[in-house]
């Protein structure tokens, strides 16, 4: 059933105030790249989360700070203020600030007059985790503990992120990430072709192209299962854990590296789409580095220097009308990445909901929805709320199962499987 206005509406928008910005506001988030931040008093960098401007720096300790993005005295931006001596220094008239928005001099005014102390910046607190910088933008006293996704918690040999830009709400991006029934399709090219996918044998099992969806609520979010005909009457499971608020876990294929996304929106009308490869016992070869640099599998070629993709809006995504006739890609766009953002972003920045036809392969996007919703309300109601702690340990899974197996007990042992340890996967 199609969603009403009204809660599509509680559902996309993501500022301060906003139920669900307020809901994201419970969560670390992905902010930056470590990389983005790597030298003590090196440049500021903007970065916009849930609608607010803010700048991230990192002082002479190497202690790294988010603060809103504007001077405190004359709303100036910060991004041109000096990162110097444990604190970023406003151009205008010389104002200082440190990691935790304290202001910490303001050079016209004598010391004694108090001024200093009584102004500060918003300032949220960074972790640095599994190559990411990430913040948390809530209530101080509901901070929860460092994520324990496991893709964060593996060395950094183990895994790579990438990151692009993605001119839509985050909802759509996201909804794309859980919605299974579209890969054979869309993605056929990908599972032919692409280094980082073909090659094992569930790829055979997408022949059969009515997937029957089994979607269940579990303590981090929904677990989203997909089942195909496999060989002698066996069945092909690919099971999805989406992680409240804003995380997918791609079912793993062969022994490839596992694919994971975090959907983290910038206001009402972009999102960052991180992508993430690792594999959780061993280190990632040469080989698939390179096929992920140079955009295989879910990761996107970016113009140097930005994270806005090679192929976007502006040049129609790059679409080869031939390919698509010639069916050597199923829409005519190239990568997994694009594909998706192409699609995604032609819905407009926030699609109306109200307006759909679902169908039994949109179960996981309904059920996720409903999550949503629910997560929401729980947390305007001082309720728990899904998808924190240790709830983050699942894991996907690809899996044969008999015809007779239930889900999704019979794969527990595959979603609760050991950290660190080689994923279940055909
Ligand atoms: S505007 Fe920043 S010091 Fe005056
Ligand atoms: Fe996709």
């Amino acid at each position: 059933m199609a969603l009403s206005q009204r809660d599509n509406e509680l559902l996309t928008r993501v500022g301060p105030g906003t139920p669900a910005g307020a809901l994201f506001r419970r969560y670390w988030i992905p902010a930056l790249h470590i990389s983005d931040l790597s030298e003590p008093d090196g440049p500021p960098v903007r970065v916009k989360l849930l609608g607010e401007r803010l700048l991230a720096f990192r002082d002479s300790q190497g202690r790294v700070g988010l603060v809103e993005e504007f001077c405190a005295h004359r709303r100036v931006s910060l991004w041109f203020g000096r990162n110097e001596e444990n604190g970023l220094r406003c151009p205008y008239h010389g104002w200082k600030y440190d990691v935790d928005g304290n202001c910490t001099e303001i050079p016209s005014e004598p010391p004694d007059s108090g001024m200093c102390s009584r102004v500060r910046l918003t300032a949220y607190p960074c972790i640095e985790q599994g190559g990411l910088i990430w913040t948390y933008m809530g209530p101080p006293e509901l901070k929860p503990e460092p994520p324990e996704i496991e893709w964060s918690l593996v060395p950094d040999e183990q895994r790579y992120i990438s990151k692009r830009l993605q001119e839509s709400n985050y909802l759509q991006a996201m909804e794309g990430g859980i919605d299974s029934s579209h890969v054979a399709f869309l993605h056929s090219d990908a599972l032919r072709n692409d280094p980082l996918i073909k090659g094992s044998k569930s790829g055979e099992y997408y022949r059969d192209k009515m997937p029957h969806f089994e979607v269940v609520d579990f303590d981090g979010g929904v677990l989203i299962g997909v089942r195909r005909k496999a060989d002698e009457g066996r069945f092909y499971w690919r099971i999805t854990p989406w992680l409240a608020p804003m995380f997918n876990l791609v079912p793993p294929r062969g022994n490839h590296p596992i694919h994971g996304h975090a959907w983290v929106p910038i206001d009402d009308e972009t999102c960052w789409v991180w992508n993430i490869s690792f594999h959780p016992r061993r280190p990632l070869t040469t080989a698939e580095r390179a096929a992920m640099r140079a955009g295989s599998s879910i990761h996107t070629r970016v113009i140097p220097g930005t994270y806005i993709p090679e192929a976007n809006s502006r040049n129609d995504y790059q679409m080869d009308r031939n390919a698509q006739v010639a069916g050597m890609t199923y829409s005519g766009v190239y990568g997994v990445g694009m594909q998706d953002a192409s699609l995604q972003e032609s819905m407009g920045p926030i699609v109306d909901r109200s307006r759909e036809n679902l169908v039994g392969t949109d179960n996981g996007i309904i059920m996720v929805r409903r999550a949503l919703l629910r997560a929401i309300r729980a947390n305007q109601e001082g309720k728990p709320i899904p998808g924190l702690g240790a709830s983050q340990r699942v894991a996907s899974c690809g899996i044969e199962l008999p015809a007779d197996a239930k889900f999704p007990q019979d794969a527990m042992h595959a979603l609760r499987r050991e950290r660190f340890a080689d994923p279940v996967s055909v």
